[in-house]
């Protein structure tokens, strides 16, 4: 038996990087028993506020901050936090040497109907050290994070993680509160039949992405020959996990719902954690042209639109796109 302690021990030669991530998965491990608790923790419904996206915030969505935030602040090699719920970066130990982002609690509308949500985290050095840290030090694209992962709190809670060059699972023991090793090599197969979309959102997206739903439900009478079948979590972390478990594609793509969003996901919190996840483990994830892990950010709440799965079918939805901008 592999604990999360063991395996870090041998496969990360960087201890900050070790004790960050020891921090953030224990936190995990709080917020996933205040789930298991549910209404009898008095933990549900709205807390009143909203974030800096203009949505309400959960109660829990607040306290699973406010842990995340105390605990990282405790850790000396932690330099900065940036999360969905703040509308600022805060700055933590000037002389660490990372900056944690996260999601604390990912698709918190699945929170009061006793569904999956997750905590979605990514790792950047920092530049800076010896002075406080700003938002402008967060600002670097996905392909340099030293580690990425979630913890997705389901029917049971898992932890997904890429600190090499390959992704690994754990899932918590509810018998010794310790992350148990389930898969040490994850890989996603290259083609799928399967995929995740809101598609209440049609008739807002491109005509690319409206041509290939239309061409996945037509299915075998259509030009892909073959039937197509639709998984909708409504959290990124479900539907991700799923793509991790037996393939997929995953997309919340660009559209004219709102003119102020690129899309409904943030880069720096979810999709590029999740990228770095799903290209680890042999997939691929764009905004339906560009790798999501060259961006380069110029706002920590920046959104984009997201394609992420298994890489033949990421593949089909670029060309549908760069042939439909070459006409
Ligand atoms: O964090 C945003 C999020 O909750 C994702 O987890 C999820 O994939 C998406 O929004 C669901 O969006 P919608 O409510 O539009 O289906
Ligand atoms: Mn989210």
């Amino acid at each position: 038996m592999t604990t999360l302690a063991n395996y870090l021990n041998t496969h990360a030669n960087h201890p900050a990087l070790n004790d960050v991530i020891t921090t953030v998965t224990d936190v995990g491990k709080t917020i996933s028993q205040l789930l298991r608790k549910g209404a009898l923790a008095d933990i549900l419904g709205e807390a009143g506020n909203q974030n800096v996206q203009g949505e309400d915030q959960k109660k829990l969505d607040v306290l699973a901050n406010d842990l995340l935030l105390d605990a990282l602040a405790k850790n000396a090699h932690c330099a900065g936090v940036a999360s969905e719920e703040l509308d600022d970066a805060t700055p933590a130990n000037p002389d660490g040497s990372l900056l944690v982002l996260f999601d604390p609690l990912d698709g918190s509308s699945n929170i009061d109907i006793n569904m999956a949500v997750g905590t979605i985290f990514s790792i950047l050095p920092y530049q800076r050290q010896g002075q406080n840290s700003e938002n402008s030090d967060f600002l670097q694209a996905g392909n340099q994070q030293l580690a990425a992962g979630y913890l997705l709190y389901g029917t049971s809670t898992v932890l997904a993680l890429t600190i090499t060059d390959n992704v690994v699972m754990f899932s918590l023991d509810p018998d010794t509160n310790e992350y148990v090793l389930i898969e040490e090599n994850v890989q996603i197969d290259a083609d799928t039949s399967e995929y995740a979309i809101n598609a209440s959102n049609y008739r807002y997206w491109r005509a690319p992405m409206q041509q290939y739903i239309d061409e996945l439900i037509a299915g075998k009478t259509g030009v892909r020959g073959r039937d197509f079948n639709t998984r909708w979590v409504a959290a990124m972390v479900g539907d991700v996990h799923r793509i991790l478990c037996r393939g997929g594609l995953f997309t919340y793509p660009f559209d004219t719902k709102d003119a102020n969003k690129a899309g409904k996901l943030r880069l720096m919190y979810e999709a590029n954690p999740m990228s770095l996840l799903i290209e680890r483990a042999g997939g691929a994830a764009t905004d339906a042209v560009n790798r999501i892990l060259d961006i380069v950010p110029n706002d920590i709440h920046q959104r984009v639109p997201v394609v992420l799965g298994s890489r033949n079918e990421v593949a089909y939805v670029k060309d549908l796109h760069v042939k439909h901008a070459d006409k």
